[in-house]
């Protein structure tokens, strides 16, 4: 197994190393300290079948089982297809899936510790991939703030959300609609605005624009603004770490180290199939 990071202040490669196979415990405490360590890891060259996917992702816990139902890969509940396929006449998984910045199930009580991306079919054009992933370092952005904010923020929680988001989204009504029912599984929930991560104890900032609608107990507008001041830092280009898929690529973030954010720069016919599992976190604290 082969490591190399990138340039960037997260993201990490790792090659030689076959996750249809057994991974023995010392290799996989390796993966762990890396995930911690960078936020996001790229497993190249994968060729694995739905079980394998799900018995690797197992390993850093049990799995969450989306709401968007219907787009959970049939027969397999723990695999969210995120794709923009159309198979008669309807699409097989969430097509616009994460086209602004977010952190995965941060609009739960416990948000998801980890997500892995497996790529099974990418849009190619004049021999270039598109359909990039962008992942920012919430880490770095709290490692960065100017001390005063810090002390500001560190007594502040913010409220996460799904519904409206998915409503925004689902404006061209792409996506089935969510049932009330659905929608009654994902209540806004309160976060810290400054989270330790459950591992290592890290400090990291996490509100992102994709869930996280209101600061608690604080006037909308000032707390749109503030929130904006962070989205805007959180979000500088020496904070980003651009994934550039190939079909095969196994990646692994951490939910609370860093966000992401999926960039359309495609169309169909062109056609892009990626299955995500969802590990399960626990709450969040300060
Ligand atoms: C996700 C997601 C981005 C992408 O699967 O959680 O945000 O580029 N995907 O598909
Ligand atoms: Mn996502």
């Amino acid at each position: 197994m082969r490591i190399q990071h990138s340039a960037a202040p997260l993201g990490a490669e790792i090659t030689g190393l076959d996750l249809a196979q057994p991974v023995d415990s010392k290799t996989f405490q390796q993966i762990e300290d890396l995930l911690h360590d960078r936020g996001v890891i790229v497993f190249r060259g994968q060729d694995l079948t739905e079980e394998q996917h799900i018995t690797f992702s197992r390993r850093f816990g049990d799995l969450e089982i989306h709401v968007a139902t219907q787009c959970l890969r049939p027969g397999y509940p723990e695999i969210l297809v995120v794709s923009n396929v159309i198979e008669d006449g309807k699409p097989i998984g969430l097509a616009d899936a994460g086209q602004y910045w977010h952190s995965d199930l941060s609009y739960v009580r416990n948000p998801s510790r980890g997500s892995l991306l497996l790529a099974r079919e990418v849009p190619v054009q004049d021999g270039r991939v598109l359909g990039e992933t962008l992942f920012a370092s919430a880490a770095y952005a709290y490692d960065t703030l100017p001390e005063g904010l810090k002390a500001r923020l560190s007594t502040l929680t913010a409220v996460h959300g799904y519904g409206y988001r998915y409503e925004l989204q689902n404006s061209a009504g792409l996506r089935g609609k969510l049932s009330d029912q659905q929608l009654s599984t994902v209540p806004d929930v309160h976060h810290p605005v400054i989270r330790r991560h459950p591992i290592t104890g890290r400090k990291v900032l996490f509100v992102n624009e994709g869930f996280t609608h209101a600061m608690a107990g604080m006037d909308q507008a000032e707390g749109q603004a503030l929130l904006q001041q962070l989205f805007d830092h959180i979000t500088r280009p020496e904070a980003l770490y651009r994934h550039n898929w190939q079909v095969g690529d196994l990646l692994m973030w951490d939910n609370c180290l860093v966000q992401h954010r999926a960039i359309r720069n495609y169309e169909w016919p062109m056609r892009r199939l990626m299955h995500r599992t969802t590990v399960a976190g626990v709450e969040s604290f300060q």
